[in-house]
């Protein structure tokens, strides 16, 4: 039965979203477009002037098997050196935004605020001015996963010091970099790094903790990006004049049936992810949702705790989080299903974040698959759960900070054309029921290292030779689709371009302006 309902209600929504066509419709000039990476991810030059070392220099060195096909990011797509070819490839798209990371560890090697190493400001002044010099406006994010590992030989997020550390830190980029930047994104994806990092194991530091360490983190993340934001509010937003976001990640859910269990699994779903990140600082009460407080906190001590795994907050601490972000950074990638019934018990570990929520999920496989086992096509999913958040958080101010899917290598990208069409009919069809979208970056501006994954997923517009020393870069299809898009405003379907014929022209014009500039020179003989 279940399955059935699934399907039709995929058909029904696949129908729904074919008669919300974009034809004739266009993005507003006042919506931006723009691409994103991250430090580790792409900027290599681990150990370069000055570095620190991060949990992820920490975990290439002693445990390199862990990553799928035993890489790292010591060289990655080696953007420390190359950042000059990234900004042309941003101003080739024609967008006019770039979302980076900075490398924590490069800034401050020893994690503490205590010794500020110059040679990696002055990396990121260099980066920065690059970019306003080429008309593109810098999001920057503070902290993309990349922990100095100092600190986390200090217990890293799961100690409450971090909030006084990050602060720090933060101080340090906004008196360094807040002429020139104004939008920062505190933290990157608090769910996924704590699910991963600190609950599963999967990210560096691999500690595996998640009915217990998933928490902490999480909490610790929610005061620290609050510490940013009030530093900035009483110490430089009268004179800089920006604003400050966290990027949340989110996927779609909707139930399995029509049945109460599902319905209600499905909402619990919601609150124990979004809600978990969302709830203290968009709400208008703060806090956790009350569902994981009480389902936290019965568990817990049903389970033999003397108190709650989800520590709480006080009064204080809960207004002094509420509020703390100007706009919401979403990052969105796919949709799933939910289900409850007596199969989700003993499922997940005990105890779990997972067990707490207690509710499983699948995702339909008509919907189109991709590299990452974790991503199916299902554009829908990103005007559903962008209403949800105007109808649940008071429409906020949503930039898309991250959206895209993973291919294998090659300049044919079909499924990526397919992905970012549908993805940003979605954002059209939000706009026009009043959501507060104003921009959107596409993950990823070019491949890079894809953590746990290492370079088995690709996620570039633009493919990178990471087998050659010069990791050349070459934009793929959908570059030159979603280069369309931008330029027209509009989505046309029908936009075909062959990336291999636009290469060919590139280079042919290449070396015709080589012919020329020899010809020149004979000429002035
Ligand atoms: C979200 C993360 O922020 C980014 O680092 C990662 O590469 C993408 N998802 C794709 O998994």
């Amino acid at each position: 039965m279940r399955p059935l309902i699934v399907f039709l209600a995929c058909c029904l929504a696949a129908v729904s979203a074919a008669a919300r066509n974009t034809t004739g419709r266009s993005f507003s000039s006042e919506f931006f477009f723009g691409a994103a990476t991250a430090s580790y991810q792409i900027e290599g030059a681990w150990d370069v002037d000055g570095k620190g070392w991060s949990i992820w220099d920490y975990l290439a060195r002693t445990d390199p098997d862990h990553v799928a096909d035993s890489s790292n990011g010591d060289i990655a797509a080696n953007s420390y050196y190359m950042y000059r070819r990234d900004i042309e490839m941003l101003k080739e798209l024609g967008v006019t935004h770039y979302r980076f990371s900075i490398s924590w560890p490069r800034i401050l090697p020893y994690g503490r605020a205590n010794y500020v190493n110059q040679r990696g400001v002055n990396h990121y002044n260099e980066f920065i001015d690059e970019l306003i010099a080429n008309g593109i406006t810098p999001f920057a994010t503070m902290y993309h996963w990349d922990l100095p590992q100092n600190l986390q030989e200090l217990g890293g997020w799961l100690n409450e010091e971090i909030v006084d550390w990050f602060g720090d830190y933060a101080r340090i980029l906004y008196q360094n970099f807040g002429d020139r930047v104004k939008h920062w994104l505190t933290i990157n994806e608090p769910y996924v790094h704590c699910n991963l990092a600190y609950g599963y194991s999967m990210h560096a530091p691999r500690i595996h903790s998640p009915g217990i360490g998933y928490y902490e983190c999480g909490r610790h993340i929610l005061l620290a990006n609050a510490r940013a934001y009030h530093i900035y509010d009483n110490e430089f937003r009268s004179v800089q004049g920006g604003k400050l976001g966290i990027v949340i990640s989110s996927e779609y859910v909707f139930p399995a049936s029509d049945s109460e269990e599902d319905i209600e699994a499905t909402r619990d779903y919601f609150e124990f992810h979004l809600g978990q990140y969302m709830n203290p600082i968009f709400s208008e009460t703060g806090n956790y949702p009350q569902v994981m407080i009480d389902r936290v906190a019965a568990a817990s001590l049903s389970q033999g705790y003397n108190s709650s795994r989800l520590r709480g907050f006080s009064e204080e601490q809960i207004e002094y989080i509420k509020g703390t972000a100007d706009f919401l950074g979403l990052n969105h990638y796919s949709t799933r299903i939910i289900y409850r019934n007596s199969s989700v018990i003993g499922m997940f570990e005990i105890p779990s974040h997972e067990d707490d929520t207690y509710a499983a999920s699948f995702q339909n496989e008509f919907w189109p698959a991709s590299q990452a086992p974790w991503i199916r096509e299902y554009g829908p999913g990103l005007y559903h759960l962008l209403v949800h958040i105007k109808d649940t958080y008071n429409n906020p101010l949503v930039y898309i900070t991250e959206n895209g899917v993973s291919t294998t290598a090659g300049l044919n990208d079909y499924n990526r054309v397919s992905y970012y069409r549908s993805y940003l009919n979605a954002v059209l069809d939000a706009i026009a029921e009043g959501c507060d979208v104003q921009g959107y970056f596409a993950w990823s501006l070019m491949d890079n290292f894809e953590w746990a994954l290492g370079y088995t997923q690709r996620f570039g517009l633009y493919e990178v030779d990471f087998g050659d020393p010069e990791r050349t870069r070459t934009p793929r299809k959908s570059a030159l689709v979603y280069k369309e898009i931008v330029r027209s405003r509009t989505i046309d379907y029908d936009y075909d371009p062959d990336p291999y014929a636009s290469n060919a022209y590139a280079s042919s014009a290449w070396l015709l302006s080589i012919v020329f500039a020899i010809v020149n020179v004979l000429i002035q003989l």
